[in-house]
This record gives structure tokens, sequence and C-alpha cells, in this order.
């Protein structure tokens, strides 16, 4: 007999390309989301393969769900706008509003778990979580569906391409059992291109039926890349993301994994330079954090201390020189307190370095930035002692030091359960899409829409106002 939930099903991929498929995601997206930033509920479907007819193992729990505070059922969504002024801005029925399909098993699924292979990979630089990540998904596939053969691909697409030799890992819940005690990724990881032709071929010669890709921005742009060859060549496999960034610039999603870990790392070396500063005459204390584009690390590590004088981000330009400048407020501090402590993004500043000029680029296509830490430790010394003010600078960079390490408990959950997530989303059969959670709930997001746009510090929101407020520093340094 045809559940209300085979239904919904059916309907939702009834129009689609092919039995019970919904077409590819296109670059075209991507613009489309850059350009007007105004979603609309086709931008949140999610791609499937097909129609899920196979019974899950979950399903005399599942039978009896219902949307609650704590879930969401299968059949609902998640609004996508959560204010009343956006709610009325969008001018539609309430059910037509956009909304995210929620995570968590589905009371049909796609693949047979007897006869599922799997691929999982983890791309870019490192984050605290990537381990517990494999190992939740590993977890998942065998205990949960009773997948038999998990792959573990080595250090980042490389390892999908021969001439590399890397070779394959074999992931069982035995080999993943203790992997969470260390950071890092046991995989290994690589920035950079591969050819998706050569990926695919390389998922089709080892009968590969879902990638589970762990990676960045620039991870999930291969991912979309990886799923239009795999739709070109109408092959049925799922490619599923696990974002992953400790600078937590993922659009739409409320942190990413691993920056907890991070900033609350970061938020010990301002403490260091703190000690260190007000243990000379005039002592500065200069912390320089990761943070290319969004200065959330740098942001939260100094609103976790109460510590810093200033907070530097990209998001924000500021000027040094001149009674409003960055130097003028520093010296104030100095008289006034005895000490100061200045907090850092890497991306900040960028415009007042000559060197961040000759734009060079990473293996991912990231622009290599100037060294803002040691410019103001540089400048700051000089202005100083041009004021005639003796002092003394100490200055740390922690950089990997604070994405190296194990996830803390708090992270260590968030990645178990949003490596559940994609676990049951891809045994859907779902594809072209990472995991996430929004405003609590754990949702599916389209990579499109995942990759659209950067998630930045806003100036004018509450963050940066806490920051201001827990500072004191001005609005702005400079005219
Ligand atoms: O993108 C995350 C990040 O941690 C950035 O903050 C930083 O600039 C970058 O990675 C550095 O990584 P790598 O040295 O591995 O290129």
């Amino acid at each position: 007999m045809t559940s209300p939930h085979d239904a919904a099903d059916a309907a939702r991929t009834a129009d689609a390309t092919g039995e019970g498929a919904t077409p590819p995601a296109t670059p075209d997206n991507v613009v489309h989301f850059a350009r007007t930033q105004a979603v609309t509920q086709a931008d949140l479907e999610i791609r499937r393969l097909g129609t899920s007819r196979i019974d899950s193992p979950m399903l005399d729990l599942l039978d009896a769900r219902q949307t609650t505070e704590h879930y969401v059922d299968e059949d609902d969504r998640v609004l996508l706008d959560d204010t009343v002024a956006r709610v009325t801005a969008r001018g539609v029925p309430l059910d037509q509003l956009p909304g995210l399909e929620p995570c968590g098993p589905r009371r049909k699924i796609y693949f047979d778990p007897s006869k599922t292979r799997v691929g999982i990979v983890t791309c870019g630089g490192l984050c605290p979580g990537l381990n517990d990540v494999i190992a939740g998904l590993v977890r998942t596939l065998t205990y949960h569906y009773g997948v038999r053969r998990v792959v573990g691909f080595r250090n980042g697409y490389q390892g999908f391409i021969s001439r590399y030799g890397y070779g394959e890992v074999d992931l069982t819940p035995e080999y993943v059992r203790d992997i969470a005690v260390d950071g890092g990724t046991v995989l290994g990881t690589s920035r950079g291109h591969q050819d998706p032709e050569e990926i695919v071929d390389c998922l089709e010669r080892m009968h590969i039926n879902i990638l589970f890709v762990i990676g960045g921005d620039g991870s999930m742009r291969g991912a979309m890349g990886i799923e239009r060859v795999i739709a070109e060549r109408n092959l049925k496999i799922a490619v599923v993301g696990v974002p992953k960034t400790i600078d937590n610039d993922i659009p739409y999603i409320d942190q990413s994994f691993g920056f907890q870990t991070a900033f609350s790392r970061a938020s010990d070396a301002i403490r260091a330079v703190t000690v260190e500063a007000k243990s000379t005459a005039n002592g500065i204390g200069l912390v320089k954090l990761m943070g290319r584009h969004s200065g959330f690390i740098a942001c939260y590590a100094a609103l976790a201390r109460s510590d810093a004088d200033v907070v530097l981000i990209p998001e924000v330009p500021f000027a040094l020189e001149g009674d409003t400048g960055l130097l003028a407020h520093l010296r104030r501090r100095v008289e006034q307190r005895g000490h100061a402590v200045v907090v850092v993004a890497e991306g900040a500043g960028q415009e007042l370095l000559e060197a961040a000029q000759a734009a060079r680029t990473d293996a991912s296509g990231n622009r290599r930035l100037g060294d803002v830490g040691r410019f103001l430790r540089d400048r700051i010394e000089d202005h100083f002692h041009e004021v005639g003010i003796e002092t003394s600078v100490r200055y740390i960079d922690p950089s990997y030091a604070i994405r190296s390490v194990p996830a803390n408990p708090y992270d260590s959950v968030y990645t178990v359960r949003l490596s559940q997530a994609a676990v049951h989303a891809a045994m859907s059969g779902r594809t072209a899409m990472v995991v996430g959670r929004v405003r609590r709930r754990f949702v599916h997001i389209p990579m499109p829409l995942a990759v659209s746009k950067r998630n930045q510090v806003d100036p004018h929101g509450d963050l940066w106002q806490a920051v201001l407020e827990s500072t004191g520093q001005p609005v702005r340094f400079g005219p």
C-alpha cells in the first residue's frame, strides 16, 4: 500500500528527468545566487537519484514520528526566513514560503545497503573534528544500515588519481574506533583541483555508489564538478558533502564544525599575550588569528576573554595614522591602562600591505595574504619609538596550533550528528547537497547554495556590536 510519505516522495520527483530523478546543479545556479541573493524554493530543492523504494531498517521507529520541537518530519520543511519582516517581504501565502528539507532517516531508502559501496575523502586545510566525521560516517553506515564496504581515499582529490599512487584505506568500525582522539585527518588531505572525469573514472572502477566529501567551499565546487560528470554519464552515484572550515565562512548554517574548538584555542593565545603585555611597562600584546575573509575566529576568541583592546577583521577596514587612527588609539590605551592587546585576523588590513598587491594564489586559488601580524608589530614598535614611549610588543601567531587539535566535546557531538545526517541523506538517494544546521535544525542544503556566497561578520550586526562594546574601540579607525 502507498503511504502518504511515498506519495509525497513520488510527487517531489515526478516531473524530473529520468525515473524519479531531478536535474543536476548547473554553474548558472551559482551565478544566479551571487547576483540576486534572492533565494526561492527552486534554489532549495535537493536533487535525487531516483525514487526510494527500500524500507529503512529503522521503519518501526520512524512511522510514529511527526514534527515536534525537537524533530522535523521528512515531509515538513524548515523555513528559510525567520523574521516577520522577511516573511512579510516575500508576499506569498504561508505554504509557499521557501523551506529547507530536514535531515534525518527516511522511511524509504534508495540504496540497498547490502550492495552499497561508499567512499570518503577529506580535502583542504585541517579543521578540528575531521576524524570524528569520518568515524561517524563509518559507524552510521555500518551499524545503522549494514553497509559492508567503506573506502577512504587518501590525500584529498589526489587520492582518486592513480598516478599519485596513494591507494585506499578500508574503513571499518575497528579502524575508526580511536581516530577522533587525534586532530587532523587519518585520510590525509590536499588542496587543489583534480580532473573530475578522472575522479569519476575511479568511482566507476571501484563501484562506489556514494561519495562523501568533507571539505570547504573549493572542495564543494570540486564535488559539484564530480556530480556533473556523474549526471552526464547517467550514473547513480550520490555525492554528499559535510562542509568544513574553521573560518566559519559557510553561508546559511549556524556555525561550522571545529570552529568552537578553534576559537577557544585562539582565546588561550590572547590570554598569553595579555599576561605578557601586563608584565612589562607599556607592554603591547598582538595576536594574529586565521580568518582569510571572515573575522569570526578573531571576534569570538576576543569575546571569550575580555582582554582585547582592539579587534581587527577583514570586513572592517582601518587606518593606522592620524588622531583617529589605530596607532594613536593604542597609545592612549597604553597611557591609560599601562598595556594594550590587539587581536587581528589574517585577512584584515590587506589594503595597507604593499606585499598583498602581488595577488599570489595558493593551490586552491585562494589569494596569498600579506603578513598583517608582522606588519602591525613593526608599525606599532616604530610609532611608540617615534613618540618616545618605551614599549615591548609581544606577538603570537598560533596559526596551525588552533586547527590541528582534536575537536572539543561540543564539536565532537556536532560532527557526529552531521555525519549521521549525511549518511541518511545519501542512503535515500539525495545528491549534490551538504548537511548543515540552520537555527538549531539539521537541514539539507543544495551545494550551489552552500558555495553561493561567503559568511562574513556584518559590520552592522550584533556580533560586531558585541565586539565593539567589549573592547571599547571606536566604530572605525580613521576619518
Ligand atoms: O581556509 C581555512 C584556513 O584555515 C584559513 O583561515 C587559512 O588562511 C588557511 O586555511 C591556511 O591554510 P593552509 O596553510 O593549509 O593553506
